[in-house]
């Protein structure tokens, strides 16, 4: 059901970059070229883990005009239970894993010349394809990259000795050092757009910053790494068309659910953002969780996203 294809790739190269954070390198076993991409695009990797399976969203972080190979990085995230600690710890150089094509919720808008990202701790990645992608003079851009301490601090160097160096504003918290988004927002020209991707704390202040000045809503753009809560009681789904049932467990989410049963379901983000999974409720009442319908739309109940949103009735119909 999913449109994107699976490609599988070899692990080629593995650097622990910093306490919690390691780099991935992909490539093909023929070593050709993998399917083009452009900067903010990410591939949803599958990993087995014994019967259990584990499907997380990567971005690119390397340069779209080498696709020889691609690479992400992976967060160490010991509450999420999920893929990260399997890529920390099970997975070696020559490992194979199964990855899509890469899909782009985040790409530049089109339209203007000045392009502001701001990045929270491993929300950096998608922005480090956009800075290769684009050498300095083509467009005006420009990061902001906060993170907790030089230790965690992944990239920088790279960064600081990279062409965009001038480009790059980075906030070390350890050292005292802070982003202040309200100097940042007031001097930008009216044409920029503003690109975040961070923990939801940093989205939340960009469009609580962006909403205090009067800021376009248009000219923002949001990319959330971090897992949304997907915790609560546990319930059960009925897929209508098969009949299929399935109990949800209390920390996964209908998707996963859906996944483990063998079956599938078109996600893109996995995250609540882009709407791919939408399914229409046909009996029973969802918790909405995900950044994607409005307020009008949760409150009519007609339909669900089910990589992010839970049940209020402790059965839910869906139309799948
Ligand atoms: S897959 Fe994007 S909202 Fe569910």
């Amino acid at each position: 059901m999913n449109a994107r294809e699976s490609i599988t790739v070899n692990v080629v190269a593995i650097e622990q970059l910093t306490p919690l954070i390691k780099r991935f390198t992909l490539a093909l076993p023929d070593g050709a070229a993998l399917p083009a991409f452009h900067g903010g695009a990410h591939v949803l990797v599958s990993m087995q883990d014994g019967a259990r399976w584990y499907h997380n969203a990567y971005s690119l972080l390397s340069s779209p005009h080498d696709t020889r190979c691609y690479q992400i990085a992976v967060r160490r995230e010991e509450a999420s239970r999920g893929g990260s600690v399997f890529m920390h710890d099970k997975v070696s150089v020559g490992s194979q894993l199964a990855i899509s094509t890469p899909a782009n919720l985040f790409e530049l808008a089109r339209g203007t010349r000045r392009h502001v990202f701001i990045a929270g701790g491993i929300g950096v990645t998608p922005f480090l394809a956009q800075l290769a992608e684009h050498p300095p003079g083509e467009y005006d851009l420009e990061l902001h990259y906060a993170y907790r301490s030089p230790e965690h601090g992944a990239f920088v160097e790279e960064l600081k000795s990279g062409p965009h160096a001038g480009e790059v504003h980075c906030y070390a918290y350890s050292e005292g050092s802070r982003l202040d988004l309200l100097p940042l927002f007031a001097n930008l020209p009216p044409d920029a757009h503003v690109y975040v991707c961070g923990p939801q704390s940093l989205n939340d202040a960009v469009y609580e910053t962006a909403g205090m000045l009067g800021w376009p809503t248009a000219q923002l753009h949001s990319e959330q790494f971090a897992a949304t809560n997907t915790d609560g009681r546990a319930f059960t789904v009925v897929l209508a068309r098969s009949g299929v049932e399935l109990t949800v467990g209390e920390d996964e989410t209908i998707l996963k659910a859906i996944e483990r049963a063998g079956l599938s379901v078109p996600s893109l983000c996995r995250e609540g953002v882009c709407g791919t999974c939408e399914v229409a409720i046909l009996e029973g009442e969802a918790d909405h969780r995900d950044q994607y319908l409005d307020d009008a739309e949760k409150a009519a109940q007609k339909t669900i996203l089910v990589c992010a949103s839970r049940s209020r009735t402790p059965r839910l119909v869906i139309d799948l």
